[in-house]
């Protein structure tokens, strides 16, 4: 799909489902079936069958589509699979805040890192040595079998080793990196298929016994960086001023650096966008995950990973946020899972390093949201409003009584699933005799 129009779906969350799957169709040029994909059954029981083990079932998520993304000067639709309210919102909000410039991202090369442990070495130091000497001719050799990935400009580009005992219960023991360009792919079969081929040479040049052989979630060598800047104008609230959101949300940044207890929740904020476009978008959330968070740990203390600061002229404020995002736009579930392709088509994200951008994007909106809520009136009120209406439709509201039954629970604070039913049918009672002649 070409970039929609615009990406800025005002009153879109007014709308009932279908209008919302009209206007999106119009605004991405999608087949008029084209939601479909992520309609009950649309992944089938043996499709699902042919892709994990002892399948009995499949199971959904809502599906959903963030708004006001401009990433890159591009006017983006991200969509987002999820099960927690108040993300996709908060998200919206966040990138409508950020529309004046947009997000701006970086990418490295998408290069992961493969791992060939070699233990029993009896003189490590002189192992690591004669691997390093062997590097040229072992990377030649990786090169050989991944032909059609060097044909797309990826494949193996450096190889090195790294000394992790000199003795011990294994030995002496080093390991041997294989860096590789995976272009489009994640990448992980590829990674896995070249160290499991490589590993008994390798072992045989450093004098030892081969052990592991297996990609390393660490992709810092597969990192975005997502930078905005947000005007103070866009950061006031009802009840406070831009210049004071903006300090405030600056220390509570400075108290992520501070503190890791504090930096793990001010991840799993930038997470919750991340991972709602990973899920959406058929990847391997987890690889990410563990990815994310041994990338926080690098110093050797838990950090944040975006960072926001009062712009020099002190006027508004500057995130930037640097993550690996190991993603592909080729292989794994997407060859089968409908939804998934669904959402890399809504996105536009027609390459890893696309996919990699809005991921970030997506995270470095959410953790704004997030620093902005808990700098102002806390989380809780829109939490609760969210969750108020979710409760009264499963109370059984339709219609306007969702908002009309929300808006008590909200107001009384008793934001429980018993109180929406009798709420919903004093107010349903009221409309059936109000209606009556
Ligand atoms: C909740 O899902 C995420 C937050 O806890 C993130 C944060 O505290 O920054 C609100």
């Amino acid at each position: 799909m070409a970039s929609p129009r615009t990406s800025r779906l005002t009153g879109f969350y007014k709308l009932g489902v279908l209008e919302r799957r009209r206007r999106l169709l119009e605004l991405a040029g999608l087949p008029a079936d084209g939601f479909a994909a992520v309609d009950p059954g649309a992944l089938t029981l043996d499709v699902a069958d042919g892709m994990i083990e002892n399948v009995v079932g499949t199971y959904a998520l809502p599906f959903s589509v963030a708004a006001n993304f401009i990433v890159d000067d591009i006017e983006t639709l991200i969509p987002m699979a999820i099960e927690e309210p108040s993300v996709v919102a908060a998200s919206s909000n966040a990138a409508r805040m950020a529309r004046p410039r947009g997000f701006t991202t970086t990418l490295t090369a998408p290069v992961m890192i493969g791992q060939i442990q070699v233990t029993h070495i009896a003189d490590v130091e002189a192992g690591a040595a004669a691997l390093r000497g062997a590097a040229t001719e072992l990377l030649a050799e990786a090169r050989r079998l991944v032909p059609r990935l060097a044909e797309r400009g990826g494949g193996p580009v450096a190889f090195d080793v790294r000394i992790l005992a000199r003795e011990g219960v294994d030995g002496g023991v080093a390991v041997a990196h294989l860096h590789v360009d995976c272009r489009d792919a994640m990448g992980a079969n590829l990674v896995n298929t070249l160290c499991e081929a490589l590993a008994e040479r390798v072992a045989r040049i450093a004098g030892g016994r081969a052990g592991l052989r297996i990609l390393s979630n660490l992709t810092d060598g597969r990192t975005v960086t997502v930078r905005c800047t947000i005007d103070d104008a866009m950061l006031a609230s009802a009840d406070a001023a831009g210049p004071d959101v903006r300090r405030a949300i600056a220390a509570a940044s400075r108290f992520a650096e501070l503190d890791p207890y504090r930096a793990a929740t001010h991840n799993k904020g930038i997470m919750n966008g991340v991972d709602a476009v990973l899920v959406a978008t058929g990847q391997d959330w987890r690889a990410v995950e563990a990815g994310a968070h041994a990338y926080a740990s690098l110093s050797g203390t838990y950090g944040p990973l975006a960072v926001w600061k009062e712009r020099p002229s002190g006027d508004g404020l500057e995130g930037v946020l640097t993550m690996p995002l190991a993603v592909g736009t080729v292989g794994g579930a997407l060859h089968v899972h409908p939804g998934a392709r669904l959402a890399l088509e809504l996105a536009g994200a027609h390459s890893a390093d696309r996919l990699a951008a809005l991921c970030g994007a997506a995270g470095l909106a959410t953790n704004l949201a997030a620093l902005r809520a808990l700098a102002t009136e806390g989380i809780q009120r829109g939490h609760m409003a969210l969750h108020a209406r979710g409760l009264a439709r499963a109370a059984g509201a339709t219609g306007d009584l969702v908002d009309r039954v929300a808006a008590e629970l909200a107001a009384t604070g008793d934001v429980k699933v018993d109180r929406a039913r009798e709420v919903l049918a004093r107010l349903a009672g009221a409309a059936v005799v109000k209606e009556t002649p």
